[in-house]
């Protein structure tokens, strides 16, 4: 599996030192509050179940999924939500939680959805950043990392649903995916 691997972007330790200094962020701004923690499926489960533990706050845990990607490495802008949501945003403070925006469709989709049902307020939490591949104005309010444009595995995000298990986030080798 790691043969398929480019380079090793950040380490165990650095997400883990960074995950918990967003905890430590998230835990200062939202003092007082519940806020509800909203995971996009798939990419973001273990992203989610780290800065969890490193928030000190009495939160909610909800999941949607979203997809765009299907099998192939490219964005079709065709996002899909499923099964439509199991929880009522109205009057919550939500933090949606991302594995990684590239082109901002995703989380300009999901944020506008969200929006719609009258949250107190609505956050974005993305452990990575690709600014470079942005084709709608979309910025997160808590970043783990930004990071180059090349195609990333590991932490929760795959390729054709592989590569999620790996502790550490990587680049692929682009013979993998082209
Ligand atoms: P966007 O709508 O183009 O911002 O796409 C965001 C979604 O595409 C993310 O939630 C990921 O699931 C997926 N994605 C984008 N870039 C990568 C990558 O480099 N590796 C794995 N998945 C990616
Ligand atoms: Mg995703």
């Amino acid at each position: 599996m790691t043969n398929d691997l480019k380079s090793i972007l950040f380490t165990e330790e650095q997400i883990r030192a960074r995950v918990g200094a967003l905890g430590d962020e998230i835990t200062r701004d939202y003092a007082g509050k519940a806020p509800m923690l909203v995971g996009v499926l798939k990419g973001s489960f273990m992203f989610l179940a780290d800065l969890a533990r490193a928030i000190g706050l009495n939160c909610e845990i909800r999941f949607l999924s979203a997809s765009s990607y299907g099998y192939s490495s490219i964005s079709s802008g065709n996002i899909k939500i499923g099964d439509g949501l199991d929880f009522k945003p109205a009057e919550r403070d939500i933090i949606l939680i991302e594995d990684i925006l590239d082109t901002g469709r995703t989380l300009t989709a999901l944020k506008e959805l969200l929006a719609g049902f009258g949250p107190s307020s609505l956050k974005i939490c993305a452990m990575l950043d690709k600014p470079s591949r942005r084709e709608v104005p979309i910025a997160a309010d808590y970043l783990g990392f930004e990071c180059p444009d090349e195609f990333i595995v590991g932490y929760g995000l795959d390729y054709a649903e592989r590569y999620r298990n790996l502790p550490y986030i990587a680049s692929l080798k682009p013979d993998i995916y082209l």
